[in-house]
């Protein structure tokens, strides 16, 4: 079962409450991040507390205390969960509770939630064999509109994306931008390798920056495979060799096809091999 601590009390997920005027409850107002431990130590943590402190500070929050005392809540929580080995780890900072209105100064004290849980191994078949995509009605939010940018807990939109692509049997929804521009997935990042070379939107086309995604530039130096940010229509992605997707909970992980349509012969191909091994090795020494 999960533990959970809320504003400076750690439960069980049962006994893990949030007042329903909590504008994080009402409005949708809040940020978040998802993390997961590497042999018991958070990995990138000092990345994801920085998106964490961009996405609260482009909706004026302000995260309490510093990343230290976070780490110290996260321990804390992962020390009341008995028996966990590789932990998934989410941190949510709210605006707080106050009256019906949007107005800031009815929300003073932000809530701040960590839940803590044994962390959720995807099946090793997503590595082996790749995972399908669905190319989903659903567009991610125009940036205008609200900044994918924000790692915001207001899911709606990557909730009815995935729900489409669930609908059609796929393991991850890809959403297009306002221009008809491949932006990202629902829970993850798109990747494309086309002779050799690895190509992934800019953040411009309206997505999240991963932390993942940021990570796999690295490898990619690691590795010697050329990693770019590249505006991709959806021509390149019929024409692509190979496909992945990134995420926390998926690290690197081969799309085997999208709506149906294999890349090369269906299998996962060998750059998207070659960066996932790279990957793994990388982030148990990070
Ligand atoms: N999701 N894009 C979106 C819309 C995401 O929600 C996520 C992460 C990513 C990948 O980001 P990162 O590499 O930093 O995990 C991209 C997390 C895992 C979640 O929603 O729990």
């Amino acid at each position: 079962m999960p533990t959970v601590y809320v504003n400076g009390r750690i439960t069980d997920a049962a006994d893990a409450v949030i007042p329903v005027f909590d504008h994080g409850f009402l409005y949708g107002e809040g940020v978040y991040e998802t993390l997961r431990t590497y042999d018991g130590k958070p990995f990138l943590y000092d990345a994801h507390m920085a998106r964490l402190r961009r996405s609260a500070g482009m909706i004026a929050l302000d995260v309490p205390g510093t990343d230290d005392e976070m780490l110290a809540k996260v321990r804390e929580t992962m020390a009341a969960e008995k028996g966990l080995e590789e932990a998934y780890i989410r941190i949510l900072v709210t605006r707080g509770i106050g009256e019906l209105t949007y107005s800031l100064a009815a929300t003073p004290t932000p809530s701040l939630v960590i839940i803590v849980k044994p962390f959720p191994e995807p099946p090793a078949s997503h590595f082996t064999e790749g995972i399908s995509l669905a190319l989903v009605s659903i567009r991610r939010n125009h940036p205008s509109a609200l900044n994918p940018r924000i790692k915001s807990n207001n899911l709606l939109n990557n909730a009815l994306a995935m729900q489409e692509a669930m609908r059609q049997g796929a393991e991850e929804a890809l959403m297009l931008n306002q221009q008809n521009e491949v932006a990202e997935c629902s829970q993850s990042n798109f990747f494309i390798v086309k002779d050799g070379i690895v190509a992934t939107p800019p953040i411009a086309a309206g997505l999240l920056p991963g932390i993942t995604r940021e990570f796999v530039f690295e490898v990619g130096r690691d590795a010697g495979v050329t990693v770019e940010e590249r505006t991709l229509q959806t021509s390149d992605l019929w024409n692509a060799d190979e496909a992945f997707i990134t995420g926390t909970t998926r690290e690197i992980t081969p799309v085997s096809k999208v709506d149906g349509r294999p890349f090369g012969d269906g299998k996962p191909g060998p750059v998207t091999r070659t960066l996932l091994e790279v990957f793994r090795t990388k982030a148990r020494q990070a």
